[in-house]
C-alpha cells in the first residue's frame, strides 16, 4: 500500500514530467520488531531486513551482499551490527557500511511509522 507520494507528476504542454520521490509501503507492524530484534518481510515482493536498535527502526535488502543469505531471518544483531549466520560478514543497519570490505555496503531504505504500522520507502523514478 502506498501512503506518500511526495511529487505528483506535472503536465506542462505536451510533456509529462516522470514522478520521482520515495513511495511508502507498510511492511510490517512495529510490535513485530521490538527493541534490539530483526525481521524479514516481503514489501511488494522484495525481501527487506528491519532492525530495531533502541527503539529507531532501519531497513535494508534482506539478503547478505556475500553470498545472498538472509539477514533478517538469520544471523544476529547486536546494536546497529548486524552479523550474517553464514560467514559472519558484519554490517553497520544504521550506514549500511560492511565491517569486513567496504565494497559490500547494505542497500538501505528510509523507514517511517505511523498508527503501530512500519513502512519502507522504494525510490520510484518512473514515468507516469
Ligand atoms: S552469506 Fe553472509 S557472510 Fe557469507
Amino acid at each position: 500500500m502506498i501512503i506518500f507520494r511526495p511529487l505528483a507528476t506535472f503536465t506542462t504542454g505536451s510533456s509529462r514530467l516522470p514522478i520521482m520521490g520515495w513511495l511508502y509501503y507498510e511492511a510490517c507492524e512495529v510490535a513485530d520488531v521490538p527493541p534490539g530484534t530483526k525481521t524479514r518481510v516481503q514489501v511488494e515482493g522484495y525481501p527487506v531486513a528491519i532492525y530495531n536498535v533502541e527503539g529507531t527502526l532501519y531497513a535494508s535488502g534482506d539478503y547478505c551482499p556475500h553470498e545472498q543469505v538472509s539477514l533478517g531471518s538469520g544471523g544476529s544483531l547486536d546494536g546497529e551490527v548486524v552479523t550474517c549466520g553464514a560467514h559472519r560478514w558484519a554490517f553497520n543497519v544504521r550506514t549500511g557500511a560492511c565491517l569486513e570490505d567496504p565494497g559490500f555496503p547494505l542497500k538501505r531504505f528510509p523507514v517511517g511509522r505511523k498508527h503501530g504500522k512500519v513502512y519502507v520507502g522504494f525510490w520510484s523514478d518512473e514515468a507516469d
